[in-house]
Formats: structure tokens, sequence, C-alpha cells
């Protein structure tokens, strides 16, 4: 008995070592946390249950056969975040660089099945040089598990990626597919083809960094939501977010008590929207003085600025927010922002998290770039999100609801439960001055006439009433109320159901 008690905890202690002190000492120099060291940021303390610790590779090629580690590249298993079950995997780069060969991609298929089987979430913390250039297709084809899985469990469970190293080839294909891809400024990247082929090919000169790096995905393409620092800072906003989510997708996110007053009125917000209607205004100021204790969790902060997308809570629930910021482009709609938010709404209505709509729109934006790329495809996107939600919706009007794109940004039409609109909201085709300029052409060379049938217009069109009239808008409220009008609304709808019918699936325009 002792000498196997002896022989488990060798074979644990090579484990734990991974690649060996050498390669360890690389890591930390490179100012990366080794897979483990990781896990142990992560996780509430002394919660994690490794698995497969003993896991080898098959392969017999390359010498390979005398070349095991045991893990083989990869720690896998359950722990707790904030005392809520989480199913984590974290790749070890001091492992053959963290590649990915088919025993690695089994032990991570293990762990998402049995996610997906007790309905937890799993996050992946990525670093690995790809696919085990020793094994070929038997590599490639656990990539091709994983990505089964990912698809599987997308509006099932919640899937975080964190990108701490590299992350190219395929792999990238496994985060895309998950719910919030996080990265490292510095230390990961992520790209399809690295800069290398890229010279061949486009003959663009091109670092990993500027191809791939966190800063270029968080401000250029969109693919990853939040660039953190180092690895410390960036587990830590992991866990953070964690505590808004849901486990799964037929249970409700955690209630987190809070001591902000549902009632709670903000005489600030009745100057907050400028009187001169071309005047920018900060729409995250609204936000902040909204939410529970002014916590706002912020995904992609740095892209598609016209729109804000993020979490926050309401009497302690977890709510997800939409709004446009005339900050950045007016607060126009276009193609980007366009797909930010529908797939921040669509994440809501998978995970029970109710949406909030705070709109200042002038409409979708102009141009032949924008018209070029796709705007009527991709704007449709957000139309589309917002009207296959059957979550609670409120919204609330503050100044411009213009064009389509009133109806696209949570209107009464697409199922609003509650629509609100402050005083000053102005909700028409367009604004008086262009829609003078189209319908009184005649008076073009009378600019007194045209003056006062912009007056006129905007008298007759740009306020909240004739919506109200119709009961578009449900009621018009006073800014300083608004998060008392939001708090009640939600106890209102805290049971609201709303099925969609039968379907294989839709067809969302993609
Ligand atoms: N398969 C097998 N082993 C790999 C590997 C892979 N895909 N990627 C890296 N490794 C090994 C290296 O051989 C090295 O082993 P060693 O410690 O025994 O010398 C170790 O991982 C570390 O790699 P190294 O190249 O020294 O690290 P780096 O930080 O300088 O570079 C990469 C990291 C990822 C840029 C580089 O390793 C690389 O280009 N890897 C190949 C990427 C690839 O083409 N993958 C396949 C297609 S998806």
């Amino acid at each position: 008995m002792h000498d196997i008690l002896e022989q488990l905890e060798r074979k644990r202690a090579a484990a734990r070592l991974g690649g060996g002190q050498r390669r360890i000492d690389a890591q930390h120099s490179k100012g990366k946390l080794t897979a483990r060291e990781r896990l142990e940021l992560l996780l509430d303390e002394g919660t994690f249950e490794e698995w497969d610790m003993f896991v080898e590779h098959r392969c017999t090629d390359f010498g390979m056969e005398g070349n095991k580690v045991p893990g083989d590249g990869v720690v896998t298993g359950y722990g707790m975040i904030n005392g809520r079950l989480v199913f984590v995997f974290s790749q070890d780069f001091t492992v053959f660089g963290g590649a990915l060969s088919e025993a690695h991609a089994e032990k991570i298929c293990k762990v998402m099945d049995q996610a997906m089987k007790v309905g937890a979430p799993v996050i992946g913390l990525n670093d690995s040089g790809g696919a085990r250039i020793q094994e070929g297709v038997a590599s490639l084809g656990g990539y091709a598990d994983v990505f089964q899985r990912n698809v599987m469990a997308s509006g099932v469970i919640p899937q975080i990626s964190m990108i701490m190293g590299p992350c190219a080839g395929g792999a990238v294909y496994s985060p895309a597919m998950t719910d919030f891809i996080f990265m490292v400024k510095d230390s990961s990247y992520m790209f399809v083809t690295g800069p290398e082929v890229v010279k061949t090919v486009t003959h663009e000169e091109v670092t990993a960094e500027e191809l791939g790096g966190a800063v270029t995905h968080t401000t250029r393409s969109g693919v990853a939501d939040l660039a953190f620092d180092n690895d410390v800072e960036a587990l830590l906003m992991l866990r953070r977010l964690y505590n808004y989510l849901p486990l799964n997708n037929r249970e409700k996110a955690p209630k987190r008590p809070s001591n902000d007053p549902a009632d709670r009125m903000d005489r600030s917000l009745d100057t907050l929207v400028p009187d001169n209607p071309n005047k920018p205004y900060d729409m995250k100021e609204l936000i902040v003085k909204t939410v529970d204790d002014g916590d706002f969790f912020e995904l992609q902060p740095e892209y598609a600025k016209n729109i804000v997308v993020g979490f926050g809570r309401m009497e302690g629930q977890t709510v997800g927010i939409v709004a446009n910021n005339p900050l950045v482009l007016a607060g126009c709609l276009d193609i980007r922002s366009s797909i930010k938010a529908a797939r921040f709404v669509r994440f809501c209505d998978a995970f029970n998290i109710p949406v909030i709509t705070f709109v200042d729109v002038p409409g979708f934006m102009p141009g032949t770039s924008q018209e070029y790329g796709g705007i009527i495809k991709h704007g449709a996107k957000l139309l589309y999100a917002y009207a296959e939600c059957t979550v609670p919706k409120i919204t609330v009007i503050t100044r411009k609801a213009y064009g389509g794109a009133y109806d696209v940004m949570s209107s009464k039409h697409l199922r609003g439960d509650v629509n609100f609109a402050w005083p000053n909201a102005e909700i028409a085709v367009m604004g008086a001055k262009g829609a003078v300029e189209i319908i009184f052409r005649e008076d073009k060379a009378d600019p007194a006439k045209l003056k006062a049938r912009e007056a006129e217009y905007a008298a007759r069109f740009a306020n909240p009433f004739v919506a109200g009239a119709r009961g578009f808008i449900d009621d018009v409220i006073l800014p300083h109320e608004t998060r008392k009008r939001i708090c009640r609304s939600l106890v209102m709808l805290r049971d609201k159901k709303l099925e969609n019918p039968w379907r294989k699936h839709g067809n969302i325009p993609l």
C-alpha cells in the first residue's frame, strides 16, 4: 500500500510540474502564469477538483512514445466561483506548447459533456500552439469534437474563453463560438493565419500583436469583449462577469442583495439631455445612475462605441443593458453596432436576463461604405434579435427615436413589455429639419417659410405624445424617476411567459 501511495504521489508531482521547471520559468519570464496558477486565481480557494491528471497522448511518431507528460498539456476539472459551480480547462503551454492532441481534446470534451449534463458553465483558459503537429489528423479530429460541443452547448450553458497565449489556426474557432472572449494584452493573440503566411500571401508586413493582439480584437475586429493588462486582472474580472450569469438556460441569474433603494431618485438626470438636440451627452451616465450601486459591467467598451452593452443589476437581479450613445456617431446604428448589440440581446434572451434599452437614435448610418458593407442585412440582425426575444423588455427613449431605428430599438411593436419616454423625447420618422426639406420642397427658396414649417413639424411630431396617443409609449416619465419605474416594471414582469412558435431554428440574416 505504501508503495502505491508513493507511486501516486510521484505521478501527481510529475503532472503538477507539467513541462518542467525550465519551461515554467520561461512562462513566468513572459509575464504569464502557469495553467495551474491561473486556475488557483480563477476558482474559490481549495475548490478545484481535477480530472484526468494521468491522461497521456497515444502518439508513437517522431519519437513521441518516449516523450509523455501526465495530463498531456491541459488541466481540466470543476470548481466554484463565489460558491457557484463551473467547469474549467486550462491549457499548459509548458507541455508541448499547450498543443492539442487527441487525448488533450478528449479531456476538454469530457468536462464539456459533464457541464451539459449538470447544467453549469464552461470556462476555457487558452494558451496553445494549436494542433499537435506530430499527431496530424487525429489532432484535427479532436478540434472538431470540441467545436461540435461548443455548438451544442450554445444557448444551453454559458461558455467563456480567456485567451492567455497563442491561439491560432483552427484553434480560434472554439473560442469564437463561446459567449464571451477575454484577452490579455501583449501576451495573447488570435488569428486564422499568422504574420508569416500573411506576408507570403498578401505581402503585408504585420506583427502578431497588430494582427491579432488583445487591442486589435477589442477595438478593430470586435472578436474579443475585453482586454486586460495581465493574467491576474483578467482572471479577477472573469470572476466578476461570472457573478452576473445564470448557470444554464433553465435558471435565473443569481440575486445579489443591494442596499440601493429601488425608488432612489436622481435629480441630475433631469438635466442630462442638453436643450440643443444636436448636442451629445454620455448615455453611460444614465446607465450608471440607474443600476444598483452604479455597478455596470460593460462589454466591448472600445468597439462600436455608438452602442453600449453590458450587465448591471436592478434590485439585485441581473439585467442586460443596451444603449445608443450620442457621444459617438450621434448614436447612429451602423453595421458594427447592430451586430454587437444583436449578439448581446440574444445572449440575454437565451439565459433569462431581462433587457433594458435606452434609446437616443437618429437613425441608421448613411453612406456607401455602410450600404456596400451590407447594413441592410446587419441592421436586420438587431431587429431580429429584439423581435424574437421573449425575456422582459423595458425601453426608455431619452431623446431621439427616428425612423426604422425607432422600430428596431426594442419598440412596442417588437413586443416591448414596458416602453417609456422622457418628456422631451422625439419619436418621428426623422428630425424636423430633414422632414421639412422633403415634404415642403417647394418652399426651398424661402428660408423664413421653411423655418416656420420646421417649427410647425417639430411642435406636431417632435414629442412623445403622438406615440403615446397610440399606446406605443406606455407612459411619459420624468428622468429622475427612471430607476424606480424600471424596478417596478421588472417586478411586474418577474413571471412573464412568452413562447415563440415551434420551429427547428429561425433564419437570422447572417
Ligand atoms: N505541436 C507540437 N508542439 C508544439 C506546437 C504544436 N503545434 N507548438 C509549439 N510546440 C512546442 C515547441 O516544439 C516547443 O517545444 P520544446 O519546449 O520542447 O522546445 C514548445 O511547444 C514551445 O514552443 P516555442 O516555439 O518554443 O514557443 P514560442 O513562444 O517561441 O512560440 C508558437 C509559440 C505557438 C508561436 C510556436 O510554437 C508555433 O508557431 N507553433 C506552431 C503553431 C502551428 O503551426 N500550429 C499548428 C496549426 S494550428
